[in-house]
C-alpha cells in the first residue's frame, strides 16, 4: 500500500496540539501550517532537479534547482489550512481549488466548486485534505484531477482512517498517501477516532 507515514518529530508535535480539544482556532491554524510544511516536504522529497550554477559575490557555485511543475489543490475548506505551507515550500506552484462538503447525516461528500489550472499532465499534483475519513472526499477529488489529466498525484493528509486508506488504495492504487498518523477507526457519524474533531470547524471557529 503506498502509504508514507511522516514520522518527523515536528509533524508529530504539531499533530498532538491539533488533537488537543483545548487548542483554539488561532493556535490550530498555526499548528496546521507547521504540520503541513513537514508533510508536504516529504511528498516533494523526490522531486526531479537539475544541476545549475550561480555567481556568488566571490565566484561560481554549482547546486541543484527543482526541475518540476507543482500544482497544489486544497479541498475546501479544511485543505486551505495547509495551502500556504506548500506555497512557502514552492512559491511558483499553481493552485487549484475543489469544494467538497460531507452531508452531516450520511457523510457522503458532494461537490460545490472546482477550478483547476491546466494542463496538469506534466505536474506533480498535491491534493491537500487534512482528514481522510471514509475516503469519499479524497476519491471525489482524485476523480476530478484524473478527468482533468493529472497523472502524478499525491494525497497529503494530517490524520487518516484505515477505511479511507483502503478506499483510496483500491480506487487509485498509484496515488501515494502522506500522513503522520493512521488512527483507529471511524465512529457511527464517520468521524475519525481519536482524530481531532471537525478540522474545518476547528480551523475557522465554526460549528
Ligand atoms: C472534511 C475533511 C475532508 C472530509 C473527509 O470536510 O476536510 O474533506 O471531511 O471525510 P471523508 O473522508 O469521509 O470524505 P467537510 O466535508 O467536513 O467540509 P469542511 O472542510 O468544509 O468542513
Ligand atoms: N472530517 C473531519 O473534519 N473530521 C473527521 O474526523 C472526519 C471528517
Amino acid at each position: 500500500m503506498p502509504v508514507h507515514i511522516v514520522d518527523h518529530p515536528i509533524a508529530q508535535d504539531a499533530l498532538l496540539t491539533l488533537r488537543d480539544a483545548r487548542t483554539p482556532p488561532d493556535e490550530f491554524r498555526r499548528e496546521a501550517a507547521r504540520a503541513a510544511l513537514v508533510i508536504a516536504a516529504e511528498a516533494l522529497r523526490d522531486l526531479p532537479h537539475a544541476a545549475a550554477t550561480v555567481e556568488t559575490p566571490l565566484g561560481s557555485a554549482t547546486g541543484r534547482r527543482v526541475d518540476a511543475e507543482i500544482v497544489v489543490v486544497p479541498v475546501l475548506r479544511a485543505g486551505l489550512g495547509m495551502l500556504e505551507a506548500v506555497l512557502t515550500l514552492f512559491p511558483r506552484a499553481r493552485v487549484g481549488h475543489i469544494g467538497l462538503q460531507r452531508d452531516e447525516r450520511t457523510a457522503v461528500a458532494s461537490r460545490y466548486y472546482a477550478r483547476l489550472p491546466r494542463p496538469l499532465h506534466r505536474s506533480r499534483v498535491l491534493l491537500v485534505d487534512p482528514m481522510l475519513a471514509t475516503g469519499g472526499s479524497a476519491v471525489a477529488g482524485l476523480e476530478l484531477l484524473r478527468e482533468a489529466g493529472a497523472t502524478d498525484v499525491r494525497l497529503v493528509c494530517v490524520v487518516a482512517a484505515p477505511e479511507g486508506i483502503a478506499l483510496v488504495s483500491s480506487r487509485f492504487p498509484d496515488v501515494a498517501i502522506y500522513t503522520p498518523a493512521i488512527d483507529r477507526e471511524l465512529n457511527d457519524r464517520k468521524f475519525i477516532v481519536p482524530g481531532l474533531g471537525d478540522f474545518g470547524d476547528r480551523l475557522y471557529g465554526t460549528e
